[in-house]
């Protein structure tokens, strides 16, 4: 574990000052909140309070009880179409101007990122994480968080952890084996916290194998802070306290939104009954007041910001978080000056879905119409129709349906916006099927009867599957885009943009093929994690399905050749670490920027692995015919697996494949790479190991023989000579015999050599021979 930052060390000393000073009921007051998004200030000491906002894609400084009312600000696209981006530049820069709004309203942390894993596309709110893989999500928190935190703004890592479905969140308990909790479900926390420290983070409402997020020593101390070595402060997410006591000893700091006195009291009860130690008390209110007095001190006063500007990055974030999933025909981009007519059908086109529901729910400060910003950019209103096509919510009727047939008909083109309404999608319950609303599928189905040059855009937050996708010639995965979603869009149409986005999340063909397809999400309150590591692309992989549109996939409007994958070394020790390079080139006509994405994959394992895993990427930006380098680096981590056995990671000795391309089913090349394992796990022998287990281990081998010699009779070094006169074939029989003897000997726990030798071997005498192996 790393020291703290000297910041951290600075404030901890004046917090350290002022818990010396504090009674114990001020001490519960502040672990509590003041009211629902403020601390409580302790005037007589001078300790200010600091005020929290959602998150995370803008600023939600509320103004009322209601989620609608907040301050007007910037809403960027949602976090599934921001790690889309795969741009971790583009994602400090949004976490840049979110700081700023944040600084204008006097809001010291904003609660974000979100960041749990995606392990069925059903859940509710995926629209607000990033993706189904850790490297991805990690990599792309990392970057908001140094953003945010760089303007003197705190960022709350959310939710931690485990937290995968809203079915009965506040109760449900996320069970899973230790190595999927550490392979899947963690790294993307642990990324962020070691690159970016956030000033805190949000601990889940589920429990975890039974024990709640918020009262986790497991979660909160151990891994948190003893590992990761994280610094701020641990805060519950809204209404996550279940045993406040209990809490306070596993390191959950703050409670929110306040419960007044009730816990309060139960706080100050445990510490005069001995059951809460005044020195825990002390440590988890001084973790929270560290960060409070640095918050309040990074305060910028008089800080404004430009609408218009915002306005901008949230549009240029959008246009690079579209994804182009098809284009037959090179039918995209159309042309801005051209005199073809253009059916715009979908009332998504003049009323679009930008945004998800809930505690994200931003009070955009501009919003713009694809349909407007079509008509601005593509030549004028006479050149474009319209037809809504559905109702808000996606139904439609013969009469919408004939008007839209109508438009379609005497166009040269007709794009059609369709996608999940605002009541699909939100925090607090999960989708109930992959599916479009019935309305919009018909609408599809009923223009490409009339139409061949059909354009599907999107505007949903999580997967969707696409019967239709046969049926016309381009599809466009907009996500839910932020306030400035209508005119990338139209950017991206028309080409002023072009397309960069990769999916970081894979689409499947349907709902029986998805990992959870027989859990999600669970029920009397269990969630069982039985696909393991096994979610996302790890999945279709190992199941080798097809998936409708796989991870990392995204086309463009030109084209790139991949060459030249450079490995610093064929061989390895794992303490050491492998760079890597490879040539990527824009062969088309049109510039263009390309995720450039590298998995690991082992050749042979011992354990269960997922056939490749990402480990690196980076998003490249390339003019017509040029050509770079790009370069990464690997280390012992990205060649490891959890080990259950020693709880801790482990590499075995082996070849490893370097994989790198533009998407997770085209990777053109590779190279292989041995990696020598340096460490041997030591390996505890007891009465319950396998007698083969003994001659595996260095000071074994004695025992193993003195076992098999106890079961057989003999030692297998001395066998006791042959009947005479056998023949070949009862020779080999008696072979056969010995040799599956052996393998039922090697398989059995010590400890049953005892009973089947019937006392040859005793107890005490198993005993005797396990302490010279100790
Ligand atoms: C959500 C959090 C959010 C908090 C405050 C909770 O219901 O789960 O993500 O930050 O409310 O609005």
């Amino acid at each position: 574990m790393a020291a703290p930052s000297s910041e951290t060390k600075k404030y901890r000393t004046k917090a350290q000052g002022l818990v010396s000073q504090m009674t114990v009921e001020e001490k519960a007051r502040l672990l509590s909140g003041n009211g629902s998004w403020t601390t409580h200030a302790i005037e007589r000491l001078g300790i200010p309070s600091i005020f929290m906002a959602d998150g995370p894609h803008g600023l939600r400084k509320a103004t009322g009880p209601n989620t609608a009312e907040s301050v007007p600000a910037t809403c960027f696209p949602t976090a599934s179409a921001l790690a889309s981006s795969w741009n971790t530049e583009l994602l400090k820069q949004v976490g840049e101007a979110l700081a700023r709004e944040c600084q204008t309203h006097d809001v010291q942390l904003l609660l974000g990122p979100g960041i749990n894993m995606k392990r069925s596309p059903l859940g509710g709110r995926n629209f607000e994480y990033f993706s189904e893989d850790p490297v991805l999500a990690g990599q792309l928190a990392a970057a908001y968080i140094q953003g945010v935190q760089g303007q003197g703004v705190g960022t709350s890592l959310k939710h931690f952890a485990v937290n995968n479905q809203e079915h009965e969140r506040m109760v449900s308990s996320s069970n899973l084996d230790e190595r999927t909790l550490h392979e899947i479900y963690l790294p993307a926390f642990e990324i962020a916290i070691k690159e970016a420290q956030p000033w805190s983070v949000m601990c889940a409402y589920n429990k975890v194998n039974g024990v709640y997020a918020s009262e986790n020593d497991v979660l909160l101390e151990r891994i948190l802070r003893d590992e990761w070595g994280f610094e701020g402060f641990v805060v519950s997410d809204w209404g996550a306290v279940s045993d406040r006591v209990k809490g306070v000893m596993a390191g959950l700091n703050l409670e929110m939104p306040g419960s007044g006195e009730v816990n309060r009291k139960k706080i100050i009860a445990a510490v005069e009954e001995g059951r809460l130690p005044v020195s825990k008390l002390d440590e988890v209110v001084t973790g929270l007041l560290t960060v409070v007095l640095r918050a309040k001190d990074s305060h910028r006063p008089g800080t404004t910001y430009d609408v218009e500007q915002h306005q901008e990055l949230a549009r240029k974030a959008a246009g690079e978080s579209i994804i182009l999933l098809k284009n037959e025909d090179a039918l995209l981009p159309l042309d801005p000056r051209g005199t073809t007519k253009i059916a715009v059908i979908g009332a998504f086109a003049k009323t679009p879905r930008y945004q998800g529901a809930g505690s994200s729910q931003v009070n955009p400060t501009r919003q713009s119409r694809a349909y407007d910003e079509l008509v601005r950019l593509g030549g004028g209103e006479a050149r474009f129709g319209y037809a809504a096509g559905y109702d808000l919510e996606g139904v439609t009727s013969e009469q919408l349906i004939e008007e839209a047939r109508k438009q379609a008909r005497h166009a040269d083109v007709a794009i059609v916006f369709a996608g999940l309404p605002d009541s699909h999608e939100s925090e607090g319950f999960d989708r109930a099927s992959l599916e479009m609303p019935e309305g919009h599928i018909r609408l599809i189905e009923a223009v490409s009867e009339v139409q061949s040059r059909v354009v599907v855009v999107l505007m949903n937050g999580s997967a969707i599957t696409m019967p239709w996708a046969g049926k016309v010639k381009a599809i466009v995965e907009g996500w839910l885009t932020g306030q400035a979603g209508g005119s990338a869009i139209a950017d991206v149409l028309l080409g002023q943009v072009n397309p960069s986005g990769k999916l970081s999340e894979t689409f499947p063909l349907r709902l029986e093929d998805t990992p959870t397809a027989l859990e999600f999400p669970g029920l009397h309150q269990q969630a069982h994690y039985g696909e393991g590591i096994f979610i996302g692309y790890r999945y279709y992989d190992k199941r080798a399905i097809q998936p409708l549109f796989p991870f990392g996939f995204g086309l463009s409007y030109t084209t790139f050749a991949y060459s030249d994958l450079r490995l610093g070394a064929s061989s390895i020790k794992e303490t050491e670490t492998l760079s890597v390079e490879v040539k990527v080139k824009n062969t088309g006509k049109l510039a263009g920027k390309e995720v450039v994405q590298l998995y690991v994959r082992e050749n042979k394992p011992r354990v269960v692995r997922p056939p490749k895993e990402l480990k690196a990427f980076a998003k490249v930006s390339l003019e017509a015919g040029q050509e770079k380098t790009v370069r990464f680096e690997l280390s012992r981590r990205d060649f490891a697996y959890f080990d259950s056995a020693q709880h801790d990671w482990a590499v075995q000795s082996g070849e490893f494949e370097i994989l790198v391309g533009g998407s997770s089913r085209d990777l053109p090349l590779k190279q292989t790479v041995q990696v020598q394992s340096t460490r041997t796990a030591p390996v505890t022998l007891t009465r319950d190991s396998t007698v083969k287990e003994f001659l595996k281990h260095p000071q074994g081998k004695a025992v193993h023989s003195r076992l098999l010699e106890a079961f057989l009779g003999y030692s297998p070094d001395n066998k006791p000579p042959e009947p005479p006169n056998l023949t070949d074939e009862e020779r080999a029989a008696r072979k056969k015999g010995e040799d599956s003897t052996l393998v039922f000997i090697n398989d059995m726990p010590a400890y049953k050599v005892v009973n089947f030798t019937q006392g040859r071997l005793t107890d005490q005498m198993l005993e005797e021979m396990l302490e010279t192996v100790r």
